[in-house]
């Protein structure tokens, strides 16, 4: 069965992972995949996590299964986060997945359900699990234009140009904060002018949520997303704790449909249900059942935010430090768009042989497209990453 198999080749950020542990220099700098980094090097549990897996471990009586659709009071618990009040419950289906991964896959499959020969729309660039899933579920792949290289932000003429020929009943897929790999996120003027398009062509927004918190803050991040919902008919929404509760190996993930009213809600969470069954039958419980016990005590979730706006600022620190170390070593500003994009991400306009000589002089790892995790930097790393990438870009 499997003697003429060709393994599919991993994508560019798990291949940049395994050659990054690969690499026997002790100087090696890890700005390769998205996970938060402190000062110290460390991805460290959060203390909220702790505290609430101690809380979990001394009260829970079973590990028997929960819903095909995972816990209520914890979509419920992540349906508010994300949406607040600006959609009734009563018009969102929810269903929990393993990690933001599965809420992705989740949602494209319902896409494919009801509308087999719609097409998705995604930004260029765009996180490569995107395009992989869409092209695995045999779906239309459509691409959007979205950065402009030339200035380090958005080209919005162009995105919104693009946007307005999807059709009725596509997909259009939107990172809802801290845009995976560029870091340049959509304004309020430009959810607004998005909004607009979506009401004229009929297309269907696809959010991908998976770093809320990591840009300016937990309502700040989610404002666009909630424009969305509350303005339009339907939104699909993936949902992801892996950053924002430093969950990641817990895989805690919630995929969000807001439909049109009660009835609709109805089939749609029974299709939730369904492909949770036929894909892994019951989603993972205990990360889920960690974020619902800390969102649903007044003191863990203070603890929580607290700690999540100090990862923020850390991100935010690290970035302005990279601008500045690297207007000392350029002496122009070319490089001060670092310190205005938000979350981990930025494109630093590295072409391929740059990326690599970046891995083999300066053992500095970015994936392959130039982007790099400005949470990977600390002050001692920041000084020496700075002449490398002042060298390697001339
Ligand atoms: C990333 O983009 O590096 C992260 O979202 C991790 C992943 O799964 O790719």
């Amino acid at each position: 069965m499997f003697e003429n198999l060709k393994a599919p080749e991993a994508d560019k950020i798990l291949r940049l992972m395994a050659s990054f542990a690969a690499d026997g220099r002790t100087d090696k700098v890890d700005l390769g995949v998205g996970v938060y980094r402190n000062p110290q090097g460390q991805t460290p549990v959060m203390a909220a996590v702790r505290e609430a897996e101690a809380v979990i471990a001394a009260t829970q009586v079973t590990k028997s299964y929960v819903g095909l659709s995972g816990d209520p009071a914890f979509c419920e618990a992540l349906r508010g986060l994300i949406l607040g009040d600006a959609v009734a419950a009563d018009r969102v289906a929810t269903c929990a997945t393993p990690g933001g991964t599965g809420a992705v896959r989740q949602a494209l499959e319902m896409a494919r359900r009801v509308s087999p020969d719609a097409a998705v729309w995604m930004p260029t660039p765009t996180w490569p699990n995107h395009p992989a899933i869409v092209g695995h579920l045999g779906q239309t792949a459509r691409s959007y234009r979205y950065y402009d290289e030339a200035t380090g932000g958005l080209d919005r003429q162009a995105m919104l140009a693009d946007l307005a020929q999807a059709k009725a009943g596509d997909v259009v897929l939107l990172h809802g904060c801290c845009h995976n790999p560029t870091g340049a996120d959509l304004s309020a003027k430009d959810w607004r002018d998005i909004g607009d398009l979506l009401e004229m062509t009929g297309a269907v927004p696809f959010i991908d949520m998976a770093y809320l918190g990591f840009a300016n803050g937990l309502s700040e991040d989610a404002a666009g997303t909630r424009h969305l919902a509350a303005r339009l008919p339907e939104v699909l929404i993936a949902a992801s704790c892996s950053k924002n509760f430093g969950l990641y190996r817990e895989r805690v993930g919630l995929c969000l449909a807001v439909t049109s009213g009660p009835a609709p809600r109805e089939a749609v969470s029974g299709l939730m249900a369904h492909l949770n069954r036929q894909t892994f039958a019951f989603p993972p419980d205990h990360g889920a059942r960690v974020v619902q016990t800390i969102l649903s005590d007044a003191r863990l979730r203070e603890m929580w935010q607290t700690e999540l706006t100090l990862m923020r600022e850390t991100m935010n620190t690290n970035r302005a430090a990279l601008a500045a170390a690297l207007r000392d070593e350029t002496g122009s500003d070319r490089f001060d768009f670092l310190a205005t994009h938000r979350g981990m991400f930025s494109l630093i306009g590295a072409d391929p042989e740059q990326v690599e000589a970046l891995r083999r002089d300066h053992g500095i790892y970015v994936v392959g497209d130039g982007r790099m995790n400005v949470a990977g930097l600390t002050p001692e790393t920041t000084p020496k990453v700075a002449r490398a990438l002042a060298l390697v870009l001339g």
